[in-house]
């Protein structure tokens, strides 16, 4: 099962200056199929999930699966996972080191068999990516946890026990791996201050329908009664607020208009004030239509402030970060989820962009002119943020270290070229 992927290519060729204009769907959420994906080992029987987009780590998730045992089958947009038969709980090192978000495996395994063995999963671009909350939460649950040379070793001789667990950050790995290994545990789990991402909701609707106890998902407080085990079922994955947000950028810095269908307005209302104090317009009609047309005068949006959701999502700050360096005015970031969020600017710099950064602040002088210029990805958002950038760019800009872009975006290039943009892969 293979994604056509740009990272066959060597680069990004992109010619700036093109007006984009037209209507795009947007694709299944990354970050609900990784754990719906993972949420099948816990099912004695088929699922299929659709609105299955094209994307590196899902084939890497799917990977780890066929690794266990669980049968995966891609056709088209949908993907077929047959768990009834679980031969391996360990996960090998090539796996995980290949997404670092495999660590979300760790649930469901545990509470499918009861033991699993799996490396730490690497610090990546963003800075460390610590799993304390998940290891603390977990052991509260009766999992044995040995952390050794790089290992995580974890078994739960008795069974895994319900617990009540506040998280002291709203982690939303850490709520989806506890999610994961309550849903069959014995008795109740009560999981306070947890993520109330759109994707930890898609999550327990799934795994409702194969037979789970969970309630409050969306909420701060998420109730998971354990039942014995989960059936298979059919699923559809929410779409991808963060490829919305993406598109929305990149219509609205070639001051262009865009029709994006099959988006859920609800899922990135922290964006949209964003895009109207710039001076866009912007607004949702029927279910799961949102159109921009940025074709005004625009002006910088002065602050933007990432944080949990509802609040602005971190993952949309690098590709707005793009856009706001092409407004009139100055706009200041503030990066409060990861340490290191801002790699993106040095890359941008070499537009013009005029961007200073102070640790986990940035300020960013909207600038007239951006000119074509060499530039390398060095994470997925990051990524983005320079196609963003480079469609606004006067003259040609190249873009390598594309393997980050095709872990999150599926043909970004054909979608970009069909709204009238020049890029291609060489
Ligand atoms: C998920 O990562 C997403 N990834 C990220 O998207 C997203 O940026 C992030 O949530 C925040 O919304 C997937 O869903 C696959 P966290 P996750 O645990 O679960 C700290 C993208 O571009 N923390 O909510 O790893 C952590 O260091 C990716 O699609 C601990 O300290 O994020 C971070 O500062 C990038 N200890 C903060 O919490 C822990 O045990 C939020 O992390 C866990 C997390």
């Amino acid at each position: 099962m293979g994604v056509a992927v740009l990272s066959g290519a060597q680069r990004l060729v992109i010619g700036g200056g093109k007006r984009l204009s037209g209507e795009l769907e947007v694709q299944g959420a990354k970050n609900s199929i990784l754990p719906l994906l993972s949420g099948t080992v816990l099912c004695r029987g088929e699922s299929v999930l659709h609105n299955c987009p094209h994307l590196t780590d899902a084939d890497a998730a799917c990977r780890i699966l066929n690794c266990l045992g669980c049968k995966c089958k891609r056709e088209q947009n949908s993907i077929s996972i047959n768990s009834e038969q679980l031969v391996n709980t360990d996960v090998p090192l090539e796996l995980m080191r290949e997404m670092r978000s495999s660590i979300v495996f760790l649930g469901a395994i545990l509470g499918r068999a009861g033991h699993c063995r799996l490396s730490f999963p690497g610090g990546c671009e963003l800075g460390p990516r610590p799993i304390d909350l998940h290891i603390l939460a977990l052991r509260k649950m009766g999992v044995d946890i040995k952390e050794e040379h790089g290992y995580l070793d974890c078994n739960a001789p008795k069974g895994i026990r319900g617990a009540h667990i506040s998280l002291s950050i709203p982690s939303v790995g850490a709520t989806e791996n506890i999610i994961l290994a309550a849903v069959t545990a014995k008795g109740n789990t009560e999981i306070n201050n947890a993520a109330r991402e759109p994707e930890i909701v898609d999550l327990a609707a799934f795994l409702n329908k194969c037979g789970a106890k969970i309630t409050g998902a969306g909420t701060g407080t998420i109730i998971i009664e354990g039942v014995p085990k989960l059936g298979g079922a059919q699923h559809s994955v929410i779409p991808d607020r963060i490829v919305a947000a993406t598109y929305l950028c990149c219509a609205a810095i070639t001051r262009g208009e865009l029709l994006l269908k099959n988006a859920d307005f609800n899922h990135i209302s922290a964006v949209i004030p964003a895009f109207e104090q710039m001076g866009c317009s912007i607004y949702t009609y029927g279910k799961d239509r949102i159109y921009i047309n940025a074709s005004k005068n625009l002006r910088a949006p002065h602050k933007i402030i990432t944080s949990v959701h509802p609040g602005f999502p971190t993952d949309a700050q690098p590709m707005i970060m793009a856009l706001a360096s092409t407004l009139k005015g100055t706009t200041v970031f503030v990066e409060t989820i990861f340490d290191n969020r801002f790699r993106h600017a040095q890359e941008l710099s070499r537009l013009g962009a005029k961007i200073s950064v102070d640790n986990r602040v940035a300020v960013v002088e909207g600038v007239e002119r951006l000119t074509g210029a060499d530039l390398e990805a060095t994470d997925l958002r990051g990524g983005a943020a320079l196609v963003t950038a480079a469609l606004f760019a006067e003259g040609t800009s190249t873009i390598t270290g594309i393997s980050h872009i095709d872990r999150g975006y599926d043909d970004l290039v054909g979608n970009l070229r069909k709204i009238g943009a020049d890029i291609e892969n060489k």
